[in-house]
């Protein structure tokens, strides 16, 4: 059986570690691992110092970046209604579908683990059979994704895949198919995505496909037999919604205002990860995205930008007056100006383009906030941009006062996080402030 919610050390401020690695063993959070996801004992703790217990099942969580899930899914659990926000497709479906697991048939599932284990065994062992399924079109890196023995075999478990005709079924199987499918190619995450060649580990020639699809499948049934033990207990059944869409469009999509209780998020770090680059075996092997560039997983809509696409523009400005924060901009601008767009020029843009997106984040989740009651818990890390320090949280909390937020903590949730590597492939640091430390925090908003 699974472990339930672990009792990790508490923090001397009361809330445990926010890193993800402990969701590895919790149920349905293990599904899929996610880059820069936080642990669903943080979610527990923000629930327990901001929401009153006998609320809980008319209250609202809102988890704007939603991730695969782990504030929704948590929260849930506690029998709270959840909406959420993802903008990369993948990672959307996996929040919907750890949510919407609760009204799986177990005994359907579990059959067609087996429907699929035996059409495996059958189509691999013959020689002759050719696969329906044909590779996406629009992926392409310097290595082929899959060797020739290896794709035939991830054709074929696509061709079952598209024949599951129940969708939430489909959905699980296609969940445990992206979850896995970088393990059996010539890729692997370092976090960011890289050939296995270039990290001196071997390609894959060969893999057992239906195994390793198949004993996801398994845990993930057992898993969705576990959360239906638990949400009889609550009593009810909350609601839940995911929106594969940007946060930024929620004004649009939620028609009500002010009705949050609760927000836990954790934006992208002003690090530059590129989620959707990350994402793209499972983008284009599921069928989000085709041809080139990342528009499938919508690149332009993503919260802060990425570098790649501001670098070359003119100088980007605050579209607010904050001097600290347009001093440390100034800052970063200044820095090795001789290489433009690879140097301070390109770089400061980036960091203006993501505080002006935390500006319009910030004045969205303030018309969503119940007034009074509503709190906004955001994760965030600091960053080092061309040897600049940018303390990101001590920015978002003047941001969400000049949005008419009230800011109420910082939480210092790691003194170090790892991700380090991120930073310092994609940004040059100084090596006086190599000491600087990366940590991760929250701060505490309210409305
Ligand atoms: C740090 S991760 C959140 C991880 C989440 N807490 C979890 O545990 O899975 C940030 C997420 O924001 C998403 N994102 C980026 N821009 C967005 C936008 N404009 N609207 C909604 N989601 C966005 C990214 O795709 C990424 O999944």
């Amino acid at each position: 059986m699974p472990q339930t919610l672990l009792d990790a050390p508490v923090q001397t401020n009361g809330f445990r570690d926010s890193a993800f690695a402990k969701n590895k063993i919790l149920p349905v959070h293990r599904w899929v691992p996610w880059i820069a996801g936080f642990s669903a004992q943080f979610v527990d703790d923000c629930i327990s110092a901001y929401l009153q217990p006998n609320k809980k099942d008319t209250a609202w969580i809102l988890d704007p970046f939603a991730g695969v899930g782990t504030t929704l899914v948590e929260s849930y659990i506690h029998g709270i209604n959840v909406v959420g926000f993802e903008i990369n497709p993948y990672a959307a479906l996996a929040a919907r579908t750890k949510l919407e697991a609760v009204n799986v048939e177990p005994g359907t599932l579990q059959a067609q683990i087996a429907g699929f284990q035996r059409f495996m065994k059958t189509r691999c062992a013959s020689a002759n059979g050719k696969p329906r399924s044909t590779p996406p079109a629009g992926f392409s890196g310097r290595t082929q994704l899959f060797s020739p023995a290896v794709e035939r075999k991830i054709l074929f478990a696509l061709d079952f895949i598209n024949s599951i005709p129940i969708s939430a079924v489909r959905d699980i199987f296609r969940v445990a198919f992206g979850s896995v499918m970088v393990n059996v190619s010539n890729y692997s995450y370092e976090p960011s995505l890289t050939r296995r060649l270039a990290v001196d580990k071997d390609e894959i020639g060969d893999a057992p496909v239906d195994e390793v699809v198949a004993s996801k499948l398994m845990l993930m049934l057992e898993d969705v037999r576990w959360l239906q033990t638990q949400v009889p207990k609550l009593g009810h059944k909350p609601t839940a919604k995911v929106y594969d869409d940007s946060f930024f469009v929620a004004p649009n999509k939620l028609k009500r205002q002010s009705f949050i209780d609760l927000l836990v998020t954790s934006p992208p770090y002003l690090n530059n990860y590129h989620y959707p680059r990350n994402t793209r075996p499972q983008l284009h092997w599921l069928g989000f995205a085709s041809g080139p560039g990342y528009g499938g997983a919508r690149e332009s809509e993503s919260f802060g930008k990425f570098w790649q696409t501001v670098r070359d523009l003119d100088p980007i400005k605050l579209n607010f007056v904050l001097p600290a924060l347009a001093e440390a901009v100034e800052d970063v601008r200044s820095r090795n100006a001789e290489k433009s767009a690879y140097g301070g020029p390109g770089w400061a843009n980036y960091v203006a383009s993501y505080f002006n997106d935390a500006y319009r984040f910030c004045k969205i989740v303030a018309d969503f906030l119940k007034p009074g009651k509503g709190v906004a818990v955001i994760v965030l890390g600091n960053s080092i941009i061309q040897g600049v320090e940018i303390k990101t949280d001590y920015f978002f909390g003047k941001i969400a006062e000049l949005c008419g937020l009230k800011f109420e903590e910082t939480l210092l949730l790691r003194e170090k996080r790892t991700g380090t590597s991120i930073i310092q492939s994609s940004v040059r640091v100084d090596r006086a402030t190599k000491k600087t430390v990366l940590y991760e925090s929250a701060i505490v908003l309210r409305k």
